[in-house]
């Protein structure tokens, strides 16, 4: 789906805005240019928002609504193979409302599967240098839209974890083996879709790499299910009981996931610099929306925080010139005018978008 115009009423700084974007080419990117705190990251939580009914700030929801106003309203107008939808979010101190064209009963599943959003922020490092938890969540998102049942058997592990969970607290024994089956037919579910769906990326995120680095790495992307490789979860849940009930949670299976990252035969996270885990999470944000789009035919949506943070002119350019190559149109933010050797196809000032408050 792509986002042919956005406008913004009373969201963070903006009292209220207006973009339109060319369609001709959506891979061709856009840039939103302007001075700290004008607005451009605003601009970009208001399209997630879109997507995912929360901001990617972590901050609290009603914080997007700009000071003394009541709520704050997005809408876009979107384009996908030709049909117009016209999506529309407005979040009160209350709560939040969506709407896709008339239809009102918009829930943020239905948001999520109409218009896939991922982001790079400046702390996208973290999908490298913090815990499993932000790559598990980046590979779901992944899964989520590509097998479409995956979200119904990723909900019932996630019931069935925490009634594991609490039979390992309560350290009965009986109760946990009950659940055993059905965690390990569910466990085993998820696991293969995760896996696949990182086999699937695994080559297209090597040559990314290869080309955003300018050279020849070795780069590596491995799953790791979250309990040892040469069991079956059936197998290591029987050797780990005593294990469970002494921690009182479950500690092994799909919920202690992890995707390990190597370059050059090193952990990422210990031996490549920022602007190189930059460009690793760039080339696996765009593999996977590579997959996505595969899946649902029609382009996601890619927005970049703060675009040349970390990187040098030479970085800069490989980016653009494989962001615009697809599959996914391009939204992103810069301090400074991008040179003419890496520039998105449509650039826009911010203070020229944003209306004053009257
Ligand atoms: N709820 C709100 N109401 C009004 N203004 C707000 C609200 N929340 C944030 N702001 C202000 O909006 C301005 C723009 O913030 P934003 O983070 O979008 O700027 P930015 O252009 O991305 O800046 P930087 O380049 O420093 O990242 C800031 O001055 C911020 O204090
Ligand atoms: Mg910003």
């Amino acid at each position: 789906m792509l986002i042919q115009s956005l406008a913004l009423t009373d969201f963070r700084c903006h009292a209220s805005l207006h973009l339109a974007l060319q369609l001709d080419a959506p891979a061709g990117g856009v840039a939103l240019i302007g001075d700290n705190a004008s607005g451009k990251t605003s601009i970009l939580e208001a399209i997630y928002l879109l997507s995912r009914g929360v901001s990617f700030r972590g901050s609290s929801p009603s914080d997007v609504i700009r000071h003394g106003q009541a709520h704050a309203l997005v809408v876009a107008a979107t384009q996908q193979n030709g049909q117009s939808t016209r999506l529309a979010v407005q979040r009160s101190r209350s709560g939040f409302q969506a709407r896709l064209d008339s239809r009102s009963d918009v829930t943020v599943l239905d948001l999520a599967r109409a218009f896939p959003v991922q982001v790079m922020d400046p702390r996208a490092h973290r999908l490298i240098d913090e815990g499993p938890v932000h790559r598990r969540r980046m590979l779901d998102w992944g899964v989520f839209h590509v097998e479409h049942t995956f979200i119904q058997e990723w909900r019932q592990f996630q019931r069935l974890l925490r009634q594991r969970n609490a039979a390992c607290r309560r350290g009965d024994q009986a109760q946990l083996r009950a659940w055993n089956p059905a965690f390990i037919e569910l466990g085993e579910r998820v696991d293969a879709a995760r896996q696949r769906h990182l086999e699937a990326l695994a080559g297209s995120w090597r040559q990314r790499v290869n080309t955003l680095l300018d050279g020849e790495h070795h780069p590596l992307i491995a799953y790791r299910p979250g309990w040892p490789r040469q069991l079956s979860l059936a197998e290591a849940l029987a050797q780990s009981e005593q294990r469970e009930l002494e921690a009182g949670y479950s500690v092994i299976g799909p919920h202690r996931a992890d995707v390990r990252l190597q370059l050059d035969g090193r952990q990422v996270r210990h031996q490549a610099s920022r602007g190189q885990q930059k460009a690793l999470v760039l080339a696996l944000l765009l593999a996977q929306l590579e997959l996505v789009a595969e899946s649902l035919g029609h382009s996601p949506i890619l927005l970049i925080d703060d675009f040349s943070a970390e990187w040098g002119a030479g970085m800069r350019e490989r980016a653009v010139a494989q962001l615009q190559q697809g599959p996914a149109q391009w939204i992103s933010t810069w301090l400074d005018a991008p040179e003419s050797s890496a520039r998105p196809a449509q650039m826009f000032h911010v203070e020229h978008l944003s209306h004053p408050a009257p």
